[in-house]
């Protein structure tokens, strides 16, 4: 096998086969994910628009046939993006829809090849970070062995209703502009939560402050999208914020809503206002021509797991990732430290 530069003159038919054929084999464990990416026509044109920003490599086979390929970014957020909230400086990612191996071939030497080759270039140039997006499953072995781990899930589900019971001491409403300073501070206790063990995420708000609530207040007055707010015995207690879906379209199910930024205050917890919020964000998501919900957890927090699992939300995709570490620079021969 051998690997060189991604060339959409010449990959982009027999990329999309490979592609559509692991979607093909995805919808059958995830038939929610969106048929229209079976397709090699749909396939091939959302891959030359991410071949044409993105860099790439091709693992070519003894007739020089394609046998799999990978497109990946360098991301460098600014510290006072919204980004750099989940980004970490200097990081790059691989979309879920910018690689696949053909199943003929073995899937851990051509990732292996294709990564080699990527790889090389990004820690020479000091990213560190590094991210795959991958379908839930078997894909992720090859990853795995490579020595990247999972971070967040993405999950989806349909709009079916809860069970359970209504609380009705948990009143839910949408939130206005008024709101802003309320929003953000239930957010930060969400970001608190989040930096705790053993997620570890860091709260950069002193950094994203400012852009954040920026953009909450253009979302207050937007009304493609939604905040709501759970308020008990006058108190606001929790929030959820919802608009419409983006991200890798393949792994978007059709008409999908995205739960965004979910928290309720620590003294509130697992006594039902989560769930109320989620009631809400369906009832919204119903009225607003929406077919399904999309959101992200990060996997090592288990309330959020055993509380989106627990209401039918499944994983369809991971982020995973691996740290390099940096001594690597500095401690080759050739290296003047
Ligand atoms: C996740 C969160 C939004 C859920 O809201 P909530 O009001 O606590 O949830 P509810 O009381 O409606 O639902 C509770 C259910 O969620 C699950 N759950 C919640 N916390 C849990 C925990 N600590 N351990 C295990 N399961 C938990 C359980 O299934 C539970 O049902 P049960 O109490 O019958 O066992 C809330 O716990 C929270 O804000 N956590 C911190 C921030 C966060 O993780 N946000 C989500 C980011 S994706």
């Amino acid at each position: 096998m051998s690997v060189r530069p991604f060339d959409s003159s010449l990959d982009l038919d027999d990329a999309a086969a490979i592609l559509a054929a692991r979607h093909r084999g995805d919808r059958l464990r995830f038939p929610i994910l969106p048929a229209s990416f079976e397709d090699e026509s749909v396939v091939r044109q959302s891959l030359q628009e991410t071949a044409s920003f993105a860099t790439g490599v091709a693992a070519t086979g003894t007739e020089g046939r394609l046998t799999g390929f990978l497109l990946g970014i360098r991301r460098l957020p600014s510290p006072g993006d919204l980004d750099a909230r989940f980004t970490t400086p200097r990081s790059t990612m691989m979309f879920a829809h910018g690689h696949a191996v053909s199943e003929k071939f073995d899937s851990f030497a051509a990732y292996h090849a294709l990564y080699t080759e990527l790889a090389q270039d990004w820690v020479r140039d000091g990213f560190f970070d590094h991210v795959v997006h991958v379908p839930a499953g078997r894909s992720e072995q090859p990853w795995f062995e490579l020595g990247f781990g999972r971070h967040f899930a993405v999950a989806a589900r349909g709009l079916q209703l809860l069970s359970g019971e209504v609380t009705s001491r948990i009143e839910v409403r949408l939130a206005g502009a008024e709101d802003v300073d309320c929003v953000m501070e239930l957010s930060s206790s969400g970001s608190s939560f989040h930096a705790s063990s053993p997620i570890f995420m860091p709260d950069m708000h002193r950094d994203t402050d400012r852009a954040f609530k920026e953009e909450l207040a253009r979302a207050l007055v937007d009304e493609k999208q939604a905040v709501l707010l759970a308020h008990e015995k006058g108190q606001s207690v929790g929030m959820l914020r919802i608009a419409p879906a983006r991200g890798s379209a393949m792994f978007l199910p059709d008409k999908s809503a995205n739960i965004g930024d979910t928290a309720v205050v620590e003294q509130s917890r697992r006594l039902g206002v989560g769930s109320a919020l989620l009631r809400a964000s369906i009832a919204w998501a119903r009225n607003n021509g929406y077919e399904h919900l999309t959101l992200r957890f990060h996997t090592a927090n288990a309330q959020a797991r055993s509380f989106w699992t627990g209401h039918g939300f499944e994983p369809v995709m991971y982020h995973l990732s691996r740290h390099i570490d940096e001594r690597i620079l500095w401690a080759r021969e050739d290296s003047v430290g």
